[in-house]
C-alpha cells in the first residue's frame, strides 16, 4: 500500500510525541483504542485559563496512519478553543493525509482521542 508523503513525513518526524503530568489540573488526557485493529492512542492537551489549548502531546501504539493522524492533530489543536478542537472531524484528517479507505479508522481514533481529552479536562475542572 502506498502512503502519501504527508503520512510518511509525520510518521518519520512525528510532532509533539510525549506526555504531560496526568495529575496537573490544566491537562486533559484521552486514551482510546480502535476496535478494528486494537491500536491505542493517548492524546493530552494543556489548556490555559481562557479555555485555549496551548500545547498537546501524544503517544500512539499503532500503525503509520494512526501515528500520522495523531501527530497532525497535535499541530491542529494548538491555539484552538476546546469547542473548536472537539469539532475536528476525522474526515478532515483523512483528507489532509490522503488516507486510503482501509485506513480511515486510524483517523477516527484521532477524533475519538481529542474528544476524550477535552471531556477529561472538563470533568477535572468541574470536580475542582
Ligand atoms: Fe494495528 Fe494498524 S492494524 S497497526
Ligand atoms: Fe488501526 Fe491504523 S489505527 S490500522
Amino acid at each position: 500500500m502506498a502512503y502519501s508523503e504527508k503520512v510518511l513525513d509525520h510518521y518519520e518526524n512525528p510532532r509533539n510525541v510525549g506526555k504531560f503530568d496526568d495529575g496537573a489540573e490544566e491537562i486533559g488526557t484521552g486514551m482510546v483504542g480502535a476496535p478494528a485493529c486494537g491500536d491505542v492512542m493517548r492524546l493530552q492537551i494543556k489548556v490555559n485559563e481562557q479555555g485555549v489549548i496551548e500545547d498537546a502531546k501524544f503517544k500512539t501504539y499503532g500503525c503509520g496512519s494512526a501515528i500520522a493522524s495523531s501527530s497532525l492533530l497535535t499541530e491542529w489543536v494548538k491555539g484552538k478553543t476546546l469547542e473548536e478542537a472537539e469539532h475536528i472531524k476525522n474526515t478532515e484528517i483523512a483528507q489532509e493525509l490522503a488516507l486510503p479507505p482501509v485506513k480511515i479508522h486510524c483517523s477516527v481514533l484521532a477524533e475519538d482521542a481529542i474528544k476524550a481529552a477535552v471531556s477529561d479536562y472538563r470533568k477535572k475542572k468541574a470536580a475542582l
